[in-house]
C-alpha cells in the first residue's frame, strides 16, 4: 500500500508548534522509551508539554536485545491496563529499537491503534523510523516477526542527536553513506568531503538528515512491501548482516553500521566484478570507508561461515546469492545474482587491505 510523505521536520525555533500537532496534552497519548530515552530525551518533551501524564510512559530497559516478545508483551498489557482503546495514540521515543517494537505494538494492539515515531537516534532519523517496517526479534534472530505499517508521523528533531554516543552517531552515518552511494552521487559527493573523527559529528548538517530520510520515504513510498527497488536499501547489507550475525555466533557485539560499512566495502568489489563499477569509483568508496568507520575483524577460516550466514539473506532465490549492487556511485541494480566464488574473494581482499 504505498503511502504519501509523513515526515515531519522540526527545527530548533519551533519544536513545541510542531510537535503539539501530533502530541498535545491529551489523556490518550501513550509514550514508548527505553531509559536512556526517557533520561535523556523524554525530559525535552515534558518541557515543551509540562502538563504530560507520566502514568503513560513505558519505559524499556535499553538495546537490541529488548527488542522481543517479552517486550512486546509488556508495552500490550501496559496499554491494556492503563484503558486505551482505537482512539488511544502510541508515541514511540527512541532509536531504532523502539520505534520498531513500539510500531508493531500500536500496529497490533486492538488490531492497530495509530502511532506516531520521534526518532533520537541518528539511524533512526534517517532509516529505521521511516517506511513502515516495524518488527521483533524471536531468539536472537534479528526482525522475524513484524508488521508493514504507517506511522501518523515521523518527526525529525535532530537536537535530540546532541546526547547521542559518538560510536552510536558514526553507526547512523553508515546508512547515510550507503543511502548515497546507492542513489545519490551529489550526496555522496558531499560527504566525501566530510571527514572522520571528532569532526564528523558537527559536521553532518540537518539538510544531510533531511535529504537522506526523503530518499528513504520516497523509495519505500514506490515500494512499500520491499518487492523491487526497496530492496537497494540493502546495499551493503547481504555481506554487513552475515558479519553481524558471525559476531553474535561468537557471542560479540558489533555496531550495526560498522558492519554495513564493511560490506559495502565487500559488495562494491563483487559490483566492480559483477557490474563493471569502475576501479576509480571502488578505490574512491573503499578509501572512505577504511578513513571514516573502525575496521571489522574475522578470520580468513570464518570465509565459509559468512558464505553460509549469506545464504539466510531474503533477497536470494533458491541457492542463488542475490545482492543489491551498484554499477556507479548513486546507481544501485537490485537482485543481481552473486557467485560464491567472487563473494570469497571480496572477503579476502578486505582481510589484505586492512590488515585485521
Ligand atoms: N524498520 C526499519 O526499516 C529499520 C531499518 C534499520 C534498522 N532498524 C532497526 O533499528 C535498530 C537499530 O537502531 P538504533 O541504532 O537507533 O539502535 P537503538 O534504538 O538501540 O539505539 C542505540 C542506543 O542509543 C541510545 N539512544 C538513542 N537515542 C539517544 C539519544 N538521543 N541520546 C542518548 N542515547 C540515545 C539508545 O538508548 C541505545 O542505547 C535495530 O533493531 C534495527 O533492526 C529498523
Amino acid at each position: 500500500m504505498p503511502h504519501s510523505d509523513n515526515i515531519v521536520y522540526a527545527g530548533p525555533e519551533n519544536p513545541g508548534k510542531v510537535l503539539s500537532e501530533y502530541i498535545g496534552e491529551t489523556e490518550k497519548n501513550f509514550f514508548l522509551t527505553d531509559k536512556n530515552t526517557a533520561d535523556k530525551c523524554y525530559p525535552i518533551i515534558q518541557k515543551l508539554f509540562p502538563g504530560l501524564n507520566d502514568e503513560h510512559l513505558i519505559v524499556l530497559d535499553a538495546g537490541d536485545d529488548e527488542k522481543n516478545i517479552t517486550s512486546l508483551h509488556h508495552i500490550w498489557s501496559f496499554l491494556q491496563h492503563h484503558g486505551a482503546g482505537r482512539n488511544s495514540r502510541l508515541i514511540n521515543l527512541g532509536g531504532g529499537m523502539i520505534t520498531d517494537i513500539g510500531g508493531f505494538a500500536a500496529s497490533t494492539f486492538k488490531r492497530g491503534i495509530p502511532f506516531v515515531h520521534i526518532p533520537t537516534s541518528l539511524l533512526g532519523m534517517v532509516d529505521a523510523a521511516i517506511g513502515g517496517k516495524t518488527a521483533i526479534n524471536l531468539s536472537k534472530v534479528k526482525n522475524q516477526a513484524g508488521t508493514f505499517a504507517r506511522a501518523e508521523a515521523v518527526i525529525i528533531y535532530p537536537q535530540f542527536l546532541q546526547t547521542l554516543p559518538r560510536d552510536e552517531f558514526l553507526s547512523g552515518y553508515a546508512e547515510i553513506l550507503k543511502t548515497a552511494i546507492a542513489f545519490d552521487k551529489a550526496l555522496f559527493e558531499k560527504l566525501l568531503q566530510i571527514k572522520g573523527g571528532g569532526s564528523l559529528i558537527k559536521n553532518i548538517s540537518e539538510d544531510i538528515i533531511r535529504r537522506t530520510a526523503s530518499i528513504k520515504n520516497e523509495v519505500t513510498t514506490g515500494d512499500f512491501h520491499d518487492r523491487a527497488e526497496r530492496q537497494c536499501l540493502n546495499f551493503g547489507h547481504s555481506v554487513g548482516h552475515a558479519l553481524e550475525a558471525l559476531y553474535f555466533s561468537n557471542g560479540d557485539e558489533i555496531k550495526h553500521g560498522y558492519a554495513v560499512a564493511a560490506g559495502m566495502l565487500c559488495e562494491a568489489f563483487i559490483s566492480k566484478q559483477i557490474l563493471k563499477l569502475r576501479e576509480e569509483d571502488y578505490l574512491e568508496i573503499g578509501k572512505y570507508i577504511l578513513n571514516t568507520f573502525p575496521n571489522v575483524s574475522f578470520r580468513e577460516k570464518d570465509i565459509d561461515s559468512i558464505i553460509n550466514l549469506i545464504r539466510h539473506d531474503k533477497k536470494n532465490y533458491g541457492d542463488d546469492i542475490r545482492m543489491s549492487l551498484i554499477e556507479a556511485a548513486g546507481k544501485c541494480n537490485f537482485g543481481i545474482s552473486c557467485p560464491e566464488g567472487i563473494i570469497k574473494d571480496s572477503l579476502k581482499h578486505y582481510l589484505e587491505i586492512t590488515g585485521a
